[in-house]
């Protein structure tokens, strides 16, 4: 996120979250993770500025690595996690998730919302890998298309704006391929677009015309932004984000 006109910044930052999610999904794509200890050591992978984070440790007795590559938006999640005293538990940092430090094999559970597409999901999966334990879980959302018959204006808005989108059956065949078990996978519903994204990215950006409304170049990021959530207000049943839950094979 980091060579985007300022624009995009301050409409993205002061979002709950940074993508379609909901602490239902994560706790639903969760519950998928079986056999995970006590207090599993996990990362967030793109966390933003920590929605689904803070979900994590609220649903688990974890330690939570939280990696983004966007310096404000770890800002935001330090500040959260010291309101709430979580210190000890989540740590945040500026990091590439494409090329992690974590120590192979030591991680029960990679997390990833909405942020693998990137770096590309075979990238994400092959960098993935051998952070995990033998038995260990990668959960991660990502956009699919859920019909095969997107209208012509949709089919070029992706075409434009993510030409990998592709069916689920697609991402399920690259986890395969790198070797996972597929454990799950299930659609977000819209609630987990409207109510924590699209309405209030809606609200920021009114405001944000208004305080730009003599910038076109500005104007024009606010112009996309509003194009996005018409799509899917338009043609959401065509597409959406996926919730993908894999387990690399126990030894
Ligand atoms: C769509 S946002 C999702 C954020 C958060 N998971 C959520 O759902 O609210 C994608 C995030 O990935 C981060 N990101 C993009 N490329 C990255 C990279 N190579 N390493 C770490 N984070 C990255 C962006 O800064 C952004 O915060």
């Amino acid at each position: 996120m980091s060579d985007l006109h300022p624009v995009f910044y301050e409409v993205f930052e002061p979002l709950p979250r940074q993508g379609p999610g909901s602490r239902e999904c994560t706790a639903r794509a969760l519950a998928l993770c079986r056999g995970l200890p006590p207090a599993p050591r996990i990362v967030d992978f793109g966390c933003g500025r920590g929605a689904q984070t803070l979900d994590l440790a609220a649903l688990t007795d974890g330690t939570i690595d939280a990696v983004d590559a966007h310096p404000p938006l770890v800002e935001r999640l330090a500040r959260a996690i010291d309101e709430r005293g979580l210190q000890g538990r989540v740590r945040p940092s500026v990091g590439d998730m494409a090329q992690p430090t974590l120590e192979h094999g030591s991680v029960d559970l990679v997390w990833s919302e909405g942020a693998a597409y990137a770096i590309g999901i075979a990238t994400a999966l092959a960098a993935w890998w051998p952070l995990l334990r033998p038995g260990g879980h990668l959960a991660f959302s990502h956009v699919a298309w859920l019909r095969d018959d997107p209208p012509a204006a949709l089919r070029a808005y992706w075409q434009r704006e993510y030409p990998g989108i592709a069916a689920p059956e697609a991402t399920l065949a690259l986890a395969r391929e790198a070797g996972f078990e597929v454990v799950g996978h299930f659609p977000l519903p819209a609630a987990a677009w409207w109510d924590d994204f699209y309405a209030p990215m809606e609200t920021r950006v009114r405001e944000l015309r208004a305080v730009h409304a003599a910038d076109p170049e500005a104007l024009a990021v606010l112009d996309a932004t509003d194009e996005e959530i018409d799509m899917h207000r338009r043609f959401g049943e065509h597409y959406g984000y996926v919730f993908f839950v894999l387990r690399r094979p126990a030894a």
